[in-house]
Order: structure tokens, then sequence, then C-alpha cells
């Protein structure tokens, strides 16, 4: 028997079709119910998910859930948010209903600005090289504009330079940052073709050598915030109050509570970048960044006692996110959710993910300080279980209540539990 092989050539040139045929075949599986669901690409065009990726043979769908009771800026919002997991859309409901009547969120953003990198080794007088760039600050802001006149027109460009000597092990490197307004654009393409047309230049001046020209993702000039007051009444008192501080002063002195901490924020977060068709590594990647930009990885949220006794809660993040490229533009799905949050700019999204990974952070604080995570996520994931276990119509609810009722929500049980149902038992 030959082995079967991974290299195809010319795979790329087939249809989807084709390619699909070709992996199932693979697979061992000539099965046209499988081929069916992959040529079931759903609210995403088969031609346009051709389009964005490469080699593509279908899509994934993931459930989008909007969230409710959010009140930002004085703005009521329904925010769509596209996640896998069961909790966190209800979370954020809850969450802004506690502080909907107080007022809601407060946010704002310190710009729309990316940082692109030029890595320049071989230089061995890196003092000299570095100011050497910093004197030709008017000539790279005509390099770089020069790259983007849209840009510029649209009121964004060149901002500032900053150049920085690394030692590395090798040598010292002279790290050149362009700092860009890249306004409703996340900024990669832009800022990344602005560093690939500086890099000879950077060459000529300095007479080293130039590797690497790529925006950073620790998009320290782009930070969204979002700041709330919870009513000691809305949360249910002081010691709920107390519970929590504590629960969030784990997070600042422990990394591997922090990691955690830090996770639950992203799961609103991410949900939002997903649904509106960003980019979500690159937000996940600056938010990790910066939570460890004193030197020690801590959390990314802030909660204090206010004079009046009250909860404050304040999320500061690297927010890149953008309206007009990539798949924010081309999946009709991610139209409709800025749509459905009549978003009109870049800062205002960053601003509303923002609101939105606080709201985050506070109900799972809230929960984990008094009656634990798994009693709301149980009753929510238990219906999941119950599905899995083959539960169907409205067999799901009782199976998923009666899981929360025997506080075990677990696959095994939901499958005895579906049986004694089936068999007259329940
Ligand atoms: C689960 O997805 C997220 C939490 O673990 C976050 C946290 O612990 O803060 C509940």
């Amino acid at each position: 028997m030959t082995q079967k092989t991974s290299r195809i050539s010319g795979f790329h040139k087939l249809s989807v079709s084709e390619r699909i045929d070709q992996a199932l075949a693979f697979a061992g599986l000539a099965d046209s119910d499988l081929k069916a669901l992959f040529l079931d690409t759903g609210n995403l065009p088969a031609e346009r998910v051709d389009q964005l990726i490469e080699n593509a043979v279908g899509t994934m769908n993931i459930p989008v859930g909007v969230a409710t009771n959010l009140l930002i800026d004085g703005k009521d919002y329904l925010v769509p948010m596209a996640t896998e997991e069961s909790s966190v859309v209800a979370a954020v409901c809850n969450a802004a209903r506690q502080c909907y009547d107080s007022g809601g969120f407060v946010t704002s953003m310190s710009g729309t600005r990316m940082i692109a990198q030029v890595q320049l080794v071989d230089v061995p007088d890196p003092g000299n090289a570095r100011l050497s760039i910093l004197e030709r600050a008017e000539e790279i802001r005509a390099i770089c504009d020069d790259c983007d006149p849209v840009l510029v027109r649209l009121g964004g460009g060149f901002r500032d330079l900053e150049v920085r000597i690394v030692d590395a092990p090798s040598g010292p490197m002279v790290v050149t940052h362009l700092i860009v307004d890249t306004r409703d654009a996340m900024g990669a393409n832009a800022v990344n073709t602005m560093a690939e047309k500086l890099a000879p230049h950077i060459e000529s001046w300095t007479g080293g050598r130039v590797y690497l020209r790529i925006l950073s993702n620790l998009a320290d000039r782009r930070l969204a915030r979002a700041r709330c007051v919870w009513k000691l009444d809305a949360i249910g008192g002081g010691a709920v109050r107390d519970g929590m501080i504590k629960a969030y002063e784990f997070a600042l002195m422990d990394p591997y509570r922090a990691a955690t901490h830090n996770k639950g924020i992203m799961n609103g977060v991410t949900a939002v970048v997903m649904a509106t068709g960003n980019d979500t590594r690159a937000i996940e990647a600056g938010a990790h960044a910066y939570a460890a930009r004193k030197g020690w990885y801590s959390s990314l949220t802030q909660w204090e006692v206010t004079r009046d006794g009250d909860l404050a809660g304040s999320l500061e993040m690297p927010m890149a996110v953008g309206l007009i490229g990539g798949a924010t533009k081309l999946h009709p799905m991610a139209r409709a959710c800025l749509q459905i949050m009549d978003i009109q700019s870049a800062e205002q999204l960053s601003r509303v993910i923002a609101a939105v990974g606080l709201a985050q952070n506070f109900s799972a604080l809230k929960a984990l300080a008094t009656e634990g995570i798994q009693k709301g996520h149980m009753s929510l994931h238990s219906q999941n279980i119950a599905l899995m276990a083959g539960a169907q119509g409205d067999e799901i609810a009782r199976v998923a209540r009666r899981l929360v009722d025997l506080g075990t929500v677990r696959i095994d049980i939901a499958e005895a539990e579906l049986k004694k149902l089936r068999d007259g038992g329940v």
C-alpha cells in the first residue's frame, strides 16, 4: 500500500469543491454528507471564502449573541459577540445591567497611532546611527506619507519617530519606530509598507543592514480605556465588593492568576473583535504584552473603592481594530454587526470593546468572589452537555435542568438521565 502524502502540488489552483474532494479522499472519507457540510459556507459566500484565505475548503460557524444593557458614554448599545463559550454574553449583560442606572461606562482612547519597527544590525557606532536617523525626521515623514496619500487625505499619516538601541547577544541593534496615525484602518498594511520603503534609506544613512520591517502588536499608542462605577446596592453590598477587590489583588500580584483574569477580559474583547471581522490575534498579543509592560505579567484592569464606598473598575489596553480592511469590509456578517452597533469610527469601536472587556471582568470577579464560577457557568454549560449526550427538542432543557439539580454537569450523567427520560423514568 502506498503511503499517503500531504505533498499536493497545485492544491491552491483547485476549486473549493475539488479541494474538499481531495481532503476527504486523503482522510478516506468518501462521504457526501461531509462534503455538503463543507460546502455550506453559511453567511459568507463561497467565492468570498476562497478570496479571503488560501486553500479554502469551507467555513467554521461560531454563534453570535447580542449583549444587552450596555450604556456607553451616554449611548445605548446592543453589542454582537462571536463566541463558542457559554456564559460569556450573559456575563456582559449582567455586569452592564448592574451599572446601567448609575450611568454605565465612560470610555476614551489615547489615539489611533500604530508603530512599525525597522531593525538595523551590523552598526559599529549605534549611538551615531541613532542620531543620524533622528535628524532626518522630516525626510522620513515625506517618505512615509508618500506611501499612502489616501491615509494622509483622511487626516492620518506619519506622526513621530523614535530610535532605540537594543542590546542583543550578537551586538547592538538600532530599532527605528515609525509612529503612524492609521485612523479607521487597523493599519498593518499601511505601516508595513512604510517600514519597507524606508529601510534602504536607513541603510544608506547608517551603513548598517536592515532585517525586519514590520508593525508592533504592542500598540501602546492606541490604548482604549473604559471605566465604570458599580453602586454598592446594585452589586449586593460591601462583602461582595471586598471579595472582588481581593480577587483583583490576586491577579495584580500573581501571574498565574493574572493569566486567567485577563483571559476572562479577552472572552469579551475577542468576541467583539471576531464579530466585527478584526484580527483577534493582534489584539490578544497586544493585550498580553501590555499586561507585562512593567516587567512582570499582571492584571489589565484595576479595581478600587470610591470615596462613597462603591466599586470602581477601569481597563486600559491596546486596541488596534479597524473598519476598512480585510474581513471587516468583506465579511457581510462583520458589516452587519458594525451596523447593529452603529459604529462610525475605529475609535468608537475600540471604546465599545473596552467597555465589554471591563464588564466581562466584573462578572467573572463577582461570580468568583461569591457563589463561584460553576453555578452560572454550569447552568448554561449543562445545555451543551445535554446536547452532546444526544438530547433533542424539549429533552435538552429537561436533561440540563436535571444536571443542575443534581449539581453534577457531566456527559455520563447526562446520558444516564436522557436514557431515564426516554424510558419514561423521569
Ligand atoms: C472563563 O472563561 C473565564 C474566567 O476563568 C475568568 C476569571 O477567572 O477571571 C471565569
